[in-house]
C-alpha cells in the first residue's frame, strides 16, 4: 500500500504539485502526511504556528532533509544538503558574501546584464528563456566575477543542459537513475554534470590568483581555498559553486517570468510602477528608486505569494520531537506546504485573486508568507534575488510596455530545482 501511495503521490506531484497539495488540504485539513518518493513519509503543515516552531528547532532536532532528490544535481557537500555543524560552518563562510555592502556591489552586475539584454533583443522574447539568460548572466558575474567568465555563453549552456537533463523522472524516482551504455536519462545527466564540473574547475583554478568583487574573490581573500590540489577540497568547491549557480538562477528566472506574465495581465500596474520610476535620471537612481518603490514591492510580493517557485520546505527529524500535534521520530520528515499557507483564505481573503494592493498597506506576517523558507536554513540568496527581481523589472518597465503575443494561461510545472510557468509566455514589447 505504501509503495502504491508513494508512486501515486510522486506522479501527482510531478504533474502538478500545487494541485496535489491543495487537494490534500481539502481532504485532510492543514496538516497531513505525504509519501514523498525517496523519503519516508513527510508530515506537511500550513499552520503558521507550526511553521514558526519548525523554523525554530535547533539543528540537532531538525536539519536538512536527507536523502534528497536534488543531491545528484548539487553534490553531497552542498549547503542545501549538509546537516548540523557542517551546515553551520558552510553557512558562516558564505553568508557575508550575500549581505550588506556586498549585495549593493552586485547591483552593477544586475544592471549590466539586463541593460545589455534589452539592447540585444531581436524579436518577441519568451519570458522564461529571456529571464534565464539574464539571471544566468547575473549569477555568473556575481559568483565568478566579470573578467573571469569570458566564456559566459559556454557556461550558461552547460548550466541549462544540466538542469534540462535532470528531468522530473530522475528527480522523483530514484530507481530511474541507472546507466545504460550512455543512452539512459541518467547517463545524459551524468555527462551534462561532467561538462559543468570541468568548467567550474577551470575558472576556479584561474580565480585563485586574481582579486575580484565576486563571491569566489571574497572567499579566496578570506582564505577559504585551503588546498585546491586536494581532491576533497576541490569537490567541496564544486558542490559550493554548483549550488550557488543552480539555486541562484532558475528560481529567480522563474519568479521573473511569472512577474512579467502578471504585468501583462495588469497594464495599469505597469503604468503605476513605470511612472514613478521614470523620474530617475541615472541607472543608479533607478536602482535606488526600485528598491523602495511600494508598488513594485507589493507586485513582487503578490507574485511570490501565488507562485512560490520552491513550493515545499522539508526537514529531516534527527531527535524525537512533538510537532504539529504528532510525535515524530528520527528518520521521519517534517515539511511546510508553502502554497497552502499562501492560499489559505483565513490569511488571504479571496486567495486565488491576483491583487498586489493587498500588500500595499499591510506587511505579510513572518510565518504566513514564506517564499524563501525560514530559520537557520532560510534562502541564503533572498536579498540578492529581491534586488535582482526589482532591478530587472524596473529596467524593463521604464523602457517598454509589455503584452502577450497571444493569450496563454501558464501553470506551474517542475523543472530542475523549481516550478516553472508552462507553456511558454511570449511577449510583445513596445517602447515607452
Ligand atoms: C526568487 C528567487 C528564490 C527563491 C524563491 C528561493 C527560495 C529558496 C527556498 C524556499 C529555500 C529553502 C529554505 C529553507 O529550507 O528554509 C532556499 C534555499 C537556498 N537558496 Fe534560495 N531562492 C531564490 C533565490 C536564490 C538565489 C539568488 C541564491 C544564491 C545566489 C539562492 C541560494 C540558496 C541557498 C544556498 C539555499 C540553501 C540555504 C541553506 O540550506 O542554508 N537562492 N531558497
Amino acid at each position: 500500500m505504501t509503495a502504491f501511495l508513494r508512486v501515486r503521490h510522486a506522479v501527482h506531484i510531478g504533474l502538478n504539485a500545487p494541485d496535489f497539495f491543495a487537494k490534500q488540504r481539502d481532504q485532510f485539513g492543514n496538516t497531513f502526511f505525504v509519501q514523498v518518493p525517496g523519503l519516508n513519509r513527510v508530515l506537511f503543515t500550513s499552520e503558521p504556528e507550526y511553521v514558526s516552531d519548525l523554523f525554530q528547532f535547533p539543528s540537532d532536532v531538525m536539519s536538512s532533509s536527507l536523502p534528497s532528490p536534488i543531491q545528484p544535481l548539487l553534490g553531497e557537500r552542498s549547503l542545501i544538503l549538509v546537516q548540523g555543524d557542517a551546515h553551520r560552518d558552510e553557512r558562516r563562510l558564505l553568508k557575508p558574501a550575500f549581505q550588506g555592502q556586498c549585495l549593493i556591489q552586485y547591483n552593477r552586475f544586475i544592471e549590466d546584464a539586463i541593460e545589455t539584454s534589452c539592447k540585444q533583443l531581436q524579436s518577441d522574447p519568451v519570458a522564461q528563456t529571456w529571464m534565464q539568460d539574464v539571471t544566468l548572466d547575473v549569477i555568473l558575474r556575481a559568483v565568478f566575477g566579470e573578467e573571469e567568465v569570458s566564456e559566459r555563453a559556454e557556461f550558461a549552456a552547460a548550466c541549462r543542459r544540466l538542469i534540462g537533463s535532470y528531468t522530473a523522472l530522475l528527480l522523483l524516482f530514484p530507481n530511474a537513475r541507472f546507466n545504460a551504455w550512455g543512452f539512459s536519462p541518467w547517463d545524459r545527466f551524468l555527462s551534462a554534470r561532467e561538462v559543468l564540473d570541468e568548467q567550474i574547475y577551470r575558472v576556479l583554478d584561474r580565480s585563485i590568483t586574481r582579486k575580484s568583487d565576486s563571491v569566489v574573490g571574497r572567499l579566496m581573500e578570506e582564505g577559504a581555498a585551503t588546498d585546491l590540489h586536494d581532491p576533497k577540497v576541490r569537490r567541496d568547491w564544486r558542490d559550493r559553486l554548483t549550488t550557488l549557480l543552480l539555486a541562484g538562477f532558475e528560481t529567480t528566472a522563474n519568479t521573473l517570468a511569472w512577474t512579467l506574465y502578471h504585468l501583462t495581465q495588469h497594464p495599469e500596474w505597469q503604468d503605476r510602477i513605470a511612472v514613478s520610476l521614470g523620474r530617475a535620471d541615472s541607472r543608479e537612481a533607478l536602482t535606488r528608486h526600485a528598491m523602495k518603490q511600494p508598488e513594485l514591492d507589493s507586485f513582487c510580493k503578490e507574485v511570490m505569494r501565488l507562485h512560490p517557485v520552491v513550493p515545499l520546505v522539508i526537514r529531516s527529524v534527527l531527535s524525537p520531537v512533538e510537532w504539529a500535534g504528532r510525535s515524530l521520530s528520527p528518520g521521519e520528515y517534517a515539511g511546510v506546504a508553502t502554497l497552502n499557507i499562501h492560499t489559505d483564505p483565513t490569511l488571504y481573503p479571496d486567495p486565488m485573486r491576483f491583487d498586489p494592493a493587498r500588500f500595499l498597506d499591510a506587511k505579510p506576517k513572518l510565518h504566513e508568507y514564506v517564499p524563501f523558507g525560514g530559520g537557520e536554513k532560510k534562502c541564503l540568496g533572498y536579498g540578492f534575488a529581491l534586488h535582482e527581481i526589482k532591478i530587472v523589472i524596473a529596467t524593463i518597465l521604464t523602457r517598454f510596455r509589455i503584452a502577450l503575443t497571444s493569450p496563454v494561461y501558464p501553470k506551474p510545472r517542475i523543472q530542475g530545482l523549481a516550478l516553472m510557468p508552462k507553456p511558454e509566455i511570449r511577449l510583445t514589447l513596445s517602447p515607452r
